[in-house]
């Protein structure tokens, strides 16, 4: 089940917010969908309208970015970048209607959680942080968001290394590379333990 659209997820800027909804509602379609059976016309609709969205929303946000001089643009551009690219590959290699359900509802679901919920969330967290420091006395009025915390593993036995977002990112778009210092082996990402 794809999350519902919450205002949890807001990143206080009502044009991307309204976009961020509208997109949750396109999933929901691809959603609901994938478990009936659809025309391939009508399908290629929907993933017309999904993409072309996606891209003016990219741009609007990318521009927010920019605006607020938040200092992750580059690798968050970089990630619209290969979901742009996922989805025109998508769009060129459809076997069957089938295949291109289930390969859309990967790309619609991953991108909603991971990006949205993720790294749209960090925009606001540190808008927010940066806001807060300037602004310290209004600080408890707003409710603090936790920074997220990414699960690596190296090659010693049971070891988990708990990585800050910015390190995770550097290792993620900017392939940095960074070594366990016991084992000397290179952290590897671990999506299923790294808590959302
Ligand atoms: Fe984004």
């Amino acid at each position: 089940m794809l999350p519902e659209w919450d205002q949890k997820y807001s990143i206080n800027n009502p044009k991307i917010d309204l976009q961020h909804q509208k997109l949750f509602e396109l999933a929901a379609k691809v959603e609901e969908f994938s478990d009936r059976s659809i025309y391939q016309i009508e399908l290629k609709k929907i993933i017309a309208d999904f993409f072309n969205y996606i891209k003016i929303h990219f741009q609007d946000e990318e521009t927010y970015m920019h605006e607020i001089n938040y200092p992750y643009l580059s690798q968050h551009k970089l990630m619209h970048k290969q979901i742009t690219h996922s989805m025109i590959k998508l769009i060129q290699n459809i076997k069957s209607t089938n295949d291109l359900k289930e390969k859309l509802y990967t790309i619609v679901n991953s991108w909603l959680i991971e990006h949205i919920l993720q790294h749209d969330a960090m925009i606001e967290y540190w808008r927010k942080n940066t806001h807060e420091k300037n602004q310290k006395n209004n600080s408890d009025k707003e409710e603090t968001i936790k920074p997220r915390i990414f699960s690596y593993q190296c090659q010693c036995e049971g070891r988990i290394h708990k990585i800050s977002y910015e390190i995770h990112l550097k290792i993620q778009y900017s392939k940095a590379k960074f070594k366990c210092k016991k084992c000397l082996t290179d952290l590897v990402y671990c999506k299923d333990l790294t808590e959302n």
